[in-house]
């Protein structure tokens, strides 16, 4: 599998839902509600897709009758659309200086191998680029997982929203001070260490920063 993040587009918006509801069940969102933040100039909604079924995909849609690997179109079509791998989404209006995190699903069987913290790295790098300063979230307290991923980025809570979740379930409500982009000399060297090359891919590597 070779994975790579880009922007999303309405045309994603069907295998959006097909995750989100699978994901978040009685708590997600409209069809109708997605892709108004798909298509807002405010939004910055990203998807994961696997490379390979993605080509695929675009040779369907091209009017191929034949997938890469040698499957019909609409097999083919199936096939990737299977290969959303995970999305997010950012809410910064332009000048407003603060931004929102919409939503972040992983797809469940590339769950724990680093694509959610990409994608949060990707939105801290776009909220820096529109010059935002805080980015908030809610969070479910009963979900330790994504609570660990936001206290790693440097996300602090700053309050709680009783019983706001279907089934009586807080919200806890965090905010990140958008750090500064680290930079490092291009003569730098190689990492010293597998941690150290770990805590790159996840931080400066990717132009966030927020990883100690
Ligand atoms: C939350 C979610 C997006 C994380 O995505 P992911 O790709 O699995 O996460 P990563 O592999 O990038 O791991 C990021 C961090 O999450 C935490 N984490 C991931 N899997 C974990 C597990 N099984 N147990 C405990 N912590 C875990 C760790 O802090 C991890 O950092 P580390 O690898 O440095 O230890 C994913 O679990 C998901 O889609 N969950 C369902 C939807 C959801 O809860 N969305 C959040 C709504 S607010």
């Amino acid at each position: 599998m070779s994975v790579f993040m880009r922007r999303a587009t309405v045309a994603d918006l069907e295998r959006i839902m097909v995750l989100e509801r699978a994901t978040f069940e009685a708590d997600a969102w409209p069809e109708d509600a997605m892709r108004r933040e798909i298509e807002s100039e405010h939004g910055y909604y990203l998807v994961a897709v696997d490379d390979r079924l993605e080509a695929a995909r675009d040779a369907a849609a091209d009017g191929g009758t034949e997938g890469t690997d040698g499957t019909g179109g609409t097999e083919a079509a199936a096939d990737s659309a299977a290969g959303l791998l995970g999305y997010a989404g950012l809410l910064a209006p332009a000048g407003g200086g603060q931004g929102d995190v919409q939503t972040i699903a992983v797809a469940p069987s590339t769950r724990g191998i680093g694509l959610g913290r990409a994608l949060m790295h990707a939105l801290i790098t776009e909220a820096r680029r529109r010059h935002v300063a805080e980015i908030f979230l809610e969070v479910r307290a009963d979900n330790p997982i994504a609570r660990a991923l936001y206290d790693s980025l440097g996300f602090e809570q700053i309050g709680v929203r009783p019983r706001y979740y279907r089934g009586g379930i807080d919200a806890v409500h965090m905010r990140l001070t958008v750090p500064p982009a680290v930079t490092r000399p291009a003569d730098a060297g190689p990492p010293s260490s597998t941690a150290s090359a770990t805590r790159r891919a996840h931080g400066a590597d990717l132009g966030t920063g927020a990883t100690p």
